[in-house]
């Protein structure tokens, strides 16, 4: 009994996406850091304004719930608790204008 919720923890904590510690310099672009910290998953044609990256639910387009996600994750996507302050501004500020459009 014990070995199985030991187990069940293990299993449980092994899917939670960990923390990536990626830390933007001071002079980094937004593109820059979407390049190195996002769009290995969120990918994309950076040279192809027809190609946006993702679709953002319509409801959670603003830069307040863009910065929650980086600093928050989730499930499948790992947090980013070393962007914030400028870098998350121009962080989210890059993501809302590449974000797909209707
Ligand atoms: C390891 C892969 C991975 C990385 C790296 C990653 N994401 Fe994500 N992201 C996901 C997945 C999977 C989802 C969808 C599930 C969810 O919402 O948690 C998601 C969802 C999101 C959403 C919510 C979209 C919606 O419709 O509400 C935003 C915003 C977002 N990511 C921004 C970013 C930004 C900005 C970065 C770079 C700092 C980033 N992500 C890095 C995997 C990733």
């Amino acid at each position: 009994m014990r070995h199985k919720q030991l187990s069940l923890l293990i299993l449980t904590l092994s899917l939670v996406a960990c923390s990536d510690d990626y830390t933007p310099r001071p002079t980094s672009s937004g593109k820059t850091i979407y390049l190195e910290a996002c769009a290995r998953c969120h990918s994309g044609e950076p040279e192809n304004p027809k190609m946006y990256y993702w679709s953002i639910n319509p409801k959670n387009i603003n830069a307040r719930y863009i910065a929650y996600k980086v600093n928050a994750g989730s499930l499948t996507m790992p947090n980013f608790p070393n962007i914030q302050g400028e870098s998350m501004r121009k962080l989210s500020e890059y993501v809302l204008q590449h974000n797909l459009k209707e």
